[in-house]
């Protein structure tokens, strides 16, 4: 299994549209990473500021023309503004495997967009990219991101740690 995103694949649903980030995402981008809600749960370096959000989109524009991941910006279709992203990465090519990860700005959250959006990539995920595996890694007490999965039929891997951080839980969805 190979994948190609030299087309970059635009999604559509409803209320909103999955696009490619770009460096005119930077303000948007830098206002969701390095907000203090968004990152409650999430280990990661938060950038510092419009430059250090610049070189973290290159990187993703760099990470998707070599086809090694994919992270759409979630726009609304009403207001155009940049919500949230989603994305699919860690791939391993010969099970068809997939981790995904998603955020969404406190200003949008609880309103179903990112089950909206979820629908659509795990869709794609399944049925174009042919995955049979998808995961995802979240803290154990990140409710809002265990109830998103939990009614996508992802399912808790108990007998599995994620050994980088103790407290997240995996879960799985199965074509
Ligand atoms: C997890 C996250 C993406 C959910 O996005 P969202 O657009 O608010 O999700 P939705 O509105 O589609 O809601 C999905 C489900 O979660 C529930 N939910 C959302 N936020 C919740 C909260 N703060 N507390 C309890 N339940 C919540 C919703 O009620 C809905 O369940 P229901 O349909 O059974 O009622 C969002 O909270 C977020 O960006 N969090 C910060 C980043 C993060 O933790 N990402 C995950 C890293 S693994």
């Amino acid at each position: 299994m190979s994948f190609d995103f030299s087309t970059f694949p635009v999604l559509e649903t409803e209320r909103l549209t999955l696009r490619a980030l770009s460096l005119d995402d930077a303000k948007a981008i830098f206002g969701l990473r390095a907000n203090k809600e968004v990152n409650e749960f999430i280990q990661r370096e938060t950038p510092k500021n419009l430059a250090q959000t610049r070189g973290f989109i290159d990187s993703i524009t760099e990470l998707t023309a070599n086809n090694k991941g994919i992270l759409w910006a979630i726009q609304s279709n009403n207001s155009e503004e940049l919500l949230g992203t989603i994305g699919l990465r860690n791939f391993e090519t010969e099970d068809n495997y997939a981790e995904i990860g998603y955020e969404i700005h406190p200003d949008y959250q609880e309103r179903g967009y990112m089950t909206e959006a979820i629908k659509e990539v795990i869709e794609y995920g399944f049925s174009k990219l042919n995955l049979k595996t998808i995961e995802a890694f979240t803290h154990k007490n990140n409710i809002a991101s265990i109830t998103l999965l939990d009614n996508q039929d992802f399912v808790l891997q108990t007998e599995r740690e994620d050994e980088n951080f103790k407290d997240n839980r995996i879960y799985k969805l199965s074509k």
